[in-house]
């Protein structure tokens, strides 16, 4: 009895032992039309219309003169502090808190960071970081940190913004 369950499955005709014998759907000359064909790449030496970020060659951009230089060029109105606050929660809330103070107690994401001895940094807890500081944070992280080089710069600068208001308030 077992023997035939285990011959069954062999001896189907859907499941033929040889190739040759008929053709089947499933053998056939796969048409990968994209194999081997590049995108297309933008004609040399233009730019994108937002323009470009120059990349800050450091092992930790945020602590580098080039970051500590940057002037926030975004106006703190509500619209940014609000538009900072939407990009914040979506990206940076679930370790740092909805509230800045990155409490492991309160988050499971940040606890797992303490646990492994890097806990979130209490964002609140210290207003002397630079609007350059945060900007360059943000997108390029540091070793205990992933960095957000997908959020365009212009939201950066809102985040920066909405994390002033909640510094100046605490
Ligand atoms: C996956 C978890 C995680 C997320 C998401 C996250 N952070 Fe962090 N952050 C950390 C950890 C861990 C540290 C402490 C280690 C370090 O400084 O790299 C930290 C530290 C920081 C610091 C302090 C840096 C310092 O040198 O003192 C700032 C500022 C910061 N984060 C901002 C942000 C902002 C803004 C976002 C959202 C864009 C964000 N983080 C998203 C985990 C995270």
């Amino acid at each position: 009895m077992l023997l035939f369950i285990l011959a069954a499955p062999g001896l189907g005709c859907w499941e033929q032992v040889s190739s040759e014998w008929f053709a089947q759907m499933k053998e056939q000359p796969a048409v990968q039309a994209l194999e081997g064909v590049q995108p297309l790449m933008p004609p040399e030496g233009t730019v994108p219309v937002g323009g470009i970020e120059p990349r800050i060659d450091s092992p930790v951009p945020a602590f580098s003169p080039q970051a500590q230089a940057l002037q926030n060029p975004v106006a703190m109105t509500q619209a940014s502090v609000e538009r900072g606050k939407q990009v914040y929660t979506i990206y940076c809330s679930v370790c740092h808190g909805a509230d800045g103070m990155s409490n492991p107690e309160q988050n499971p994401v940040a606890r797992r960071f303490a646990e492994g001895g890097m806990p979130p940094t209490p964002l609140l807890a210290v207003p002397a970081y630079s609007d350059g500081f945060l900007f360059t944070k943000i997108r390029y992280g540091k070793p205990g940190m992933p960095g957000y080089p997908q959020i365009p710069p212009e939201d950066r600068w809102h985040v920066v913004n909405y994390l002033r208001t909640l510094i100046k308030g605490g």
